[in-house]
């Protein structure tokens, strides 16, 4: 299903309901979050009216979708560091509840694993919000990524280290490697959110309507889920045909 909308602002507000409708239903929810410029005022949303109207959110549980290789949390550009500063400095997540891939453990394998077998452990994803990269990456998974994967090690592409770059202050800073949820994890979630704003991203979502599933373009895996929400703000959507975007 396609969510189309006016602004930024809409799309933010629209993904930010749809997060704090899932807590309100299931307050021991499990939510599969993801970064990104996208997320930013779609947390700052859900920050803002969970302060207006506090939710108990201590049997909440999440998961990130990815994480640099070789980035601590103290690293301005982890993606750990970037959702405590956009979501969990500012919301009563117990720790314990909170996992992101750990990009500096010594067995980056091991840890992969263990990744994939706790998201399995608490009953799987309840929503995954996804965003997308300019090549059709979901996380980090890169295309040609097997839509059997689960969380592991991936090199990332030259197409996504030069995107990346604008978050270093030198693009030659961006790691080589991530670890990611596979897509398997992603797809196994009961509800997907895939949000994309903005004209850098109208050329990505023309492929990703226009494209069957092909492992080439790794967010076109979600069209064999059956409960997918595609938001977009209209300039993300500008290439799409004119009905969808009425
Ligand atoms: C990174 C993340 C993705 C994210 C993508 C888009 O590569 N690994 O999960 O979807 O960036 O980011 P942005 O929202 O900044 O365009």
């Amino acid at each position: 299903m396609y969510k189309i909308f006016e602004t930024i602002d809409d799309v933010s507000r629209y993904t930010a309901q749809r997060l704090l409708d899932r807590i309100l239903a299931k307050p021991d929810a499990v939510l599969g979050l993801a970064t990104g410029s996208t997320m930013e005022p779609v947390y700052a949303r859900l920050v803002d009216w969970l302060w207006q109207h506090p939710v108990d959110l201590s049997r909440l549980t999440t998961f990130n979708l990815d994480e640099y290789v070789g980035l601590g949390a103290s690293h301005a550009q982890s993606y750990c560091h970037y959702m405590c500063r956009h979501l969990f400095d500012k919301l009563n997540v117990p720790r314990e509840r909170v996992h992101l891939p750990d990009g500096m453990a010594r067995d980056l394998e091991g840890a992969c694993r263990a990744y994939s077998d706790a998201i399995q452990t608490v009953g799987g994803l309840d929503l995954q919000l996804l965003g997308i990269g300019s090549n059709g990456h979901i996380g980090f998974n890169e295309p040609h990524t097997p839509f059997t994967s689960r969380t592991q090690v991936i090199a990332l592409s030259e197409q996504t280290r030069i995107d990346n770059g604008r978050f270093f202050s030198d693009p030659s800073e961006v790691p080589t490697h991530a670890l990611t949820m596979g897509i398997q994890d992603i797809l196994e979630a009961r509800e997907i959110l895939l949000v994309a704003t903005g004209p850098s991203k109208a050329g990505i979502m023309a492929e990703l309507y226009h494209c069957g599933v092909d492992e080439a373009l790794p967010a076109t895996a979600l069209k064999q889920h059956g409960n997918v929400t595609i938001v977009m703000d209209r300039e993300a959507a500008a290439l799409l045909p004119r009905e969808l975007r009425a």
